[in-house]
């Protein structure tokens, strides 16, 4: 890679470094970071932000392969990761629709992922089931990176969500985080919860009373001493609130549809409700939003949702660089 002289001086953490964090490695759950790996990520996605801001497309990646394995939609996650790949000079197998794949002929997800890896040096894997991607790592000896395992985890998300408030605020320590909507199936929240019970952070859970944090999860942040608190009502958190992580009501993981119609328009986030937060805060949503915020708070500068999903391509730039060692 050679880069423009203005930017060699800048001594950015990329190169050959086959022994570097996380060389080789799954990225499955946030249980596995902890707050100096955050920082090491972090500081590798701001170098990302750099290049792509200076020089767009680079060779770090050259060569390398990435799958890219979809049992569910997605537009974000699934475009922001081969994007990532691009800019890194790499290329990618995209499998978005496993129906036409080898999958609708009852083939199982371990030899799907043994079949890729034939292929590909990294597979970036959704699946509808929680674990799937804990037993594809199983079976691969190529890295595997969880996109979303039913309500299980989204640990990718949970770190450009993480970086999101970094960049927004300034910092996580002292922080309170109010989580809004589905947090019953919503994996992004339960991703993002354990992350952040590694800093020094109050967090509000504001849902239907079917749709709350589960309790296990709960239990498990006491026990690492996380301040947490239930609410049903927003005005009840939302003036004190530094974040405010808005969710959609999940409709596929529901059995019973009259129960998704009783809670699908609980809250929705206008205008007026930012007249009630504070002055400095950060609405965040991991999208698509089908109705909780109104798109009439597109244009308050409080609205972080649309930078949030651009600093998802340089963290899972980030996170593509260190699994394949050159960061
Ligand atoms: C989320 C997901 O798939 O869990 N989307 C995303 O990855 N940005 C959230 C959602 O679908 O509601």
């Amino acid at each position: 890679m050679t880069l423009p002289t203005h930017l060699q001086s800048m001594h950015l953490p990329l190169g050959d470094q086959r022994t570097g964090r996380f060389y080789g490695q799954d990225i499955l759950s946030v249980a596995q970071f902890a707050r100096d790996d955050l920082e090491y990520i972090f500081g590798v996605a701001e170098a990302m932000r750099t290049m792509v801001a200076h020089i767009g497309t680079f060779d770090l990646l050259k060569g390398k392969i990435l799958a890219n394995l979809f049992y569910e939609p997605s537009t974000r996650t699934s475009s922001s990761f081969l994007a990532a790949m691009e800019r890194l000079g790499g290329s990618v197998i995209p499998i978005n629709e496993v129906k036409y794949s080898s999958v609708s002929k009852g083939e199982s997800l371990p030899d799907t992922v043994r079949t890729l890896e034939c292929y590909a040096d990294v597979i970036v894997l959704r699946h509808p089931e929680t674990g799937a991607a804990a037993i594809a790592a199983q079976a691969a000896r190529k890295p595997i990176i969880n996109a979303g395992d039913g309500i299980g985890e989204h640990p990718t998300q949970a770190l450009l969500d993480l970086f999101t408030i970094r960049q927004e605020l300034g910092r996580v320590d002292g922080l309170t985080v109010t989580m809004l909507g589905d947090l019953k199936y919503g994996r992004t929240v339960h991703s993002l919860a354990k992350l952040l019970s590694l800093f020094n952070v109050t967090l509000n859970y504001v849902s239907p009373e079917i749709l709350r944090m589960p309790a296990d999860l709960i239990k498990q942040l006491e026990t690492k001493g996380v301040l947490q608190r239930e609410q049903r009502d927003l005005d009840s958190v939302l003036a004190e609130s530094d974040v405010l992580y808005v969710t959609r009501v999940q409709k596929e993981r529901f059995e019973n549809l009259d129960e998704y119609e009783s809670v699908k328009g609980a809250y929705v986030i206008t205008p007026e409700t930012m007249k009630r937060a504070k002055t400095k805060m950060a609405v965040m949503h991991p999208l698509p939003r089908v109705g909780e915020i109104s798109p009439d708070v597109d244009s308050d500068s409080r609205a972080a949702y649309f930078r949030q999903m651009e600093y998802g391509l340089y963290v899972r730039m980030a996170l593509l660089a260190m699994v394949l060692g050159k960061a």
